[in-house]
């Protein structure tokens, strides 16, 4: 098929390349004439591994453009574009814009909203253009993003139009995915009771987490393995730390209570899932703070890892960067290292862990990057494991979220 994708973000991007990878032509489309003359060379600006060789392998398939010109070739219109946070309400107007400007590129044309919207987009998107719309959410995790494109756990289409719906079902079939074809509404709110629901989970565990600290012997990574081996509750999501970052879990959250309350509906569990998360800072804080005898003031404190987990670059909503500036706040001296983000705005920031942790007395675990457990075995400071990575048994001295330390 000819395929329009518009926003090359981190969904954009991977969806046209995992596109084109499944043999159909894409017309790939960003206001932002970087991002565009940097995909033209097959170089992606954001990190996601396995994206930069799925666009080399299958250039000639792409047209990479800031106009929306070339969409009047094209049988589909995707929009990938984002709908950021606007005072606890989605914005809207990058789908909107974009949605018309299809419209009137190539009347008549499926349009298919991947961008994250609430219930009622779709349906408000579809009068406003006259075009045929379907809902087709991606649940597609940052640094995971081909894997979970090439083989998601389901499509879940929504549309009032069943050969629409067909359309985009076939578009998808060489996933061999589970597919639920529904109407926009439920599509739209799936994606939302989804991350809502696995926002809950790990504020759930740090709770529970928060309780093992305190009863002798307790580790919460034991409750969690022994907790998923029930597949009803299942192991993933289950990790206790530093809580959740990124473009999405905190967004969706807040924006799924907004939309309820606009209809006199509290969600009362997700609402508590958000006073835990934004309360983890302080707690790994605290836990800092105790393993320098109570005072922060002049410690020397190396914080690993600055994204909102391993394996992207992506440093929105990122825990890591707040606990910083909590650090700093106490009177701390902090170093920081990344394995892929560099040179970012963080004042003492190191090119290299050795560097970073060298002359430190304590340090912090932020992020889940695999790497970091090989690489701290010779420290002999405190390390506090907010992400729960390491053995306890295989550092001197070591002080993990959720583990009883006396
Ligand atoms: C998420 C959803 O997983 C994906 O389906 C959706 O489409 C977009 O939002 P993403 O934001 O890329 O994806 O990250 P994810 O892997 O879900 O992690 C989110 C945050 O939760 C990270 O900060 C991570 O560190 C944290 N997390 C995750 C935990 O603290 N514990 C866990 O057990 C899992």
């Amino acid at each position: 098929m000819k395929i329009a994708v518009v926003g090359m973000g981190y969904v954009g991007s991977v969806t046209a390349a995992v596109l084109a990878e499944a043999g159909n032509s894409i017309y790939a489309v960003d206001i932002d004439p970087m991002k565009i003359e940097s995909l033209k060379n097959g170089k992606p600006l954001i990190h996601e591994p396995g994206l930069e060789e799925i666009l080399q392998a299958n250039k000639e398939r792409f047209t990479f453009s800031t106009s929306y010109e070339g969409i009047r070739g094209c049988d589909i219109c995707i929009l990938c574009v984002p709908t950021p946070n606007s005072s606890g309400r989605i914005e809207l107007k990058y789908v909107l814009e974009a949605a018309k400007r299809a419209g009137e590129i190539k009347p008549g044309i499926t349009l298919v909203i991947k961008s994250t919207v609430l219930p009622g987009t779709a349906s408000r998107v579809a009068s406003e253009t006259k075009l045929t719309v379907v809902s087709n959410p991606e649940f597609t995790s940052e640094g995971r993003a081909v894997n979970d494109t090439r083989h998601p756990n389901r499509i879940v289409i929504g549309s009032g139009d069943s050969g629409a719906a067909q359309m985009v079902a076939d578009l998808w079939k060489f996933t061999a995915s589970p597919v639920l074809i529904t109407n926009n509404a439920n599509a739209e709110l799936i994606k939302y009771a989804s991350n809502s629901f696995l926002a809950t989970k790990i504020s759930f565990i740090n709770e529970i987490a928060n309780l093992c600290e305190k009863i002798p012997g307790a580790d919460v990574s034991v409750v969690a393995k022994g907790m998923g081996y029930d597949r009803r509750i299942g192991s993933e999501f289950l990790r206790a730390g530093l809580g959740y970052g990124g473009s999405c879990f905190p967004k969706d959250t807040q924006a799924l209570i907004g939309f309820a309350s606009d209809m006199n509906e509290r969600l009362s569990v997700v609402e508590a899932a958000m006073t835990v998360n934004s309360a983890r800072e302080q707690r790994v804080l605290d836990l800092c703070k105790s393993a320098l005898g109570g005072n922060l003031d002049g410690g020397k404190i190396c914080v690993l890892g600055l994204s909102f987990k391993n394996d992207t670059d992506d440093l929105r909503e990122s825990k890591s960067l707040t606990l910083i500036s909590k650090l700093e706040g106490e009177g701390a001296q902090v170093r920081s290292f990344d394995p892929i983000v560099k040179g970012n705005s963080q004042k003492n920031h190191c090119d290299t862990l050795k560097e970073c942790v060298s002359g430190s007395e304590l340090v912090v675990i932020a992020t889940e990057w695999p790497e970091f457990k090989e690489s701290l075995t010779d420290f002999h400071g405190t390390i506090v494991d907010a992400r729960r990575i390491l053995d306890p048994g295989s550092v001197t001295k070591y002080r993990g979220v959720g583990l009883y330390s006396g």
